[in-house]
């Protein structure tokens, strides 16, 4: 099913943005490019967080979050509850993000993760439904602030 997603990188991994873009856009989904575009440092929290706007305004429904390591973005996405960002580097973490986790971005590190493998963790994440069941209590507790506390 056709998505609107949203994807961001830092200057780390630009040209891994514009081939997954690129491959988001050839199946059919419509992409909201937020930067940045070229090798010209910029700072990953700026990204992060734009990304994790888009998601919580729901003008994305899911997003893709790129840097160097994949590290620092994804610290940025999940500062944000609403956005439950997983890092990963193969399509098993990808797949249990999305089962377990109900991941809404994925983030990847362009100097560790090669084209075509971010492309099979990015397709994973894209096919793979939430299991749901005990798992959704868990998530709950990660994206609802009163749910929260510490309680021990
Ligand atoms: C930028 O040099 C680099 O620190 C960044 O892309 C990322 O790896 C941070 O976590």
């Amino acid at each position: 099913m056709a998505e609107r997603i949203a994807i961001a990188s830092d200057h780390g991994a630009y040209e891994l943005k514009a081939t997954l873009a690129a491959w988001l856009r050839e199946q059919g989904h419509e992409v909201i490019d937020l930067g940045t575009d070229g090798p010209e440092s910029v700072d990953y929290p700026d990204f992060g967080y734009r990304l994790a706007h888009t998601i919580i305004d729901g003008r994305a429904t899911r997003g893709v979050a790129l840097c160097g390591s994949g590290i620092g973005i994804s610290i940025a996405v999940n500062r944000h509850p609403e956005c439950r960002c997983a890092l990963v580097s193969e399509p098993l973490s990808a797949k249990l993000a999305r089962e377990h986790n109900d991941a809404n971005v994925i983030a990847m590190g362009a100097r560790l993760t090669g084209p075509d493998m971010a492309r099979a963790c990015l397709e994973t994440f894209l096919s793979t439904d939430f299991a749901g069941d005990r798992h959704a209590r868990r998530v709950d507790k990660l994206s609802n602030p009163d749910l929260q506390k510490v309680t021990a």
